[in-house]
């Protein structure tokens, strides 16, 4: 992966109300969640990807858009008892689903929530870490999102985006990555044909 679009030195400042502009048909999504096609392709193995995530005992991270829970699992288990996982997303029955299946299975203490990232039903300073996997690019408002990861996230806290190129095209994430620079600490930037992966830090107070 190299490092290509992503500097944001030159970038105009953001403006309001980027919109989300692009959600997986259900049929598509079921296709691309195909864990061999993901890896054929060369996007994403999720025992690896989340490795990048930072992991102590005691962690409490947020998966925000968990969704059909491509990355639950494998973040559960990296994450390791101890800590807890709280999966996100709008769908409540994507949410009673992932509890069935997610529940038995070792790793982080669970829990599951119906919300919105735009809006995230959190305390402040709540989460060590944030995970967003392809799900920040489908959210109606995406600004809105990375203020109440800014907000929700605790000061030192880590917050970890992968972006989907072909949907998060240049043009809609300039804007994003800008307001990203702005409010936190850039640490990692990964850059492949289909996928960006980014790693903020929250400033420590
Ligand atoms: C392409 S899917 C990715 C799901 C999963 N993370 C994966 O990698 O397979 C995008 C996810 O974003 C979720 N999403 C869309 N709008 C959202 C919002 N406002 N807040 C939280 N999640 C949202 C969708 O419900 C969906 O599960």
């Amino acid at each position: 992966m190299t490092d290509l679009d992503l500097r944001t030195g030159t970038t105009p400042p953001a403006q309001p109300g980027v919109g989300g502009g692009w959600r997986t048909p259900a049929g598509l999504y079921r296709m691309i969640s195909s864990p061999a096609l993901r890896m054929i392709l060369g996007w994403d193995l999720p025992r690896y990807d989340v490795r990048v995530i930072s992991r102590r005992p005691g962690t409490v991270c947020v998966e925000v858009g968990s969704g059909g829970g491509f990355y639950t699992t494998a973040l559960k288990a990296h994450l390791g008892t101890g800590s807890t996982l709280v999966a996100l997303d709008p769908s409540p029955s994507a949410m009673r689903s992932l509890q069935q299946r997610l529940d038995d299975s070792p790793g982080a203490r669970m829990s599951y929530v119906a919300g919105d990232g735009c809006l995230l039903p959190l305390a402040d300073n709540h989460a060590d870490i944030l995970f967003y996997g392809y799900s920040l690019e489908e959210m109606p408002d995406p600004l809105a999102a990375i203020r109440e990861a800014h907000r929700v996230l605790r000061p030192g806290g880590e917050l970890v985006l992968f972006l989907w190129r072909p949907v998060f095209t240049r043009t809609r994430r300039r804007p994003v990555v800008a307001v990203l620079d702005e409010l936190f600490e850039r640490r990692h930037t990964a850059a492949g044909p289909q996928n960006i992966r980014l790693v903020y830090r929250k400033a420590a107070r």
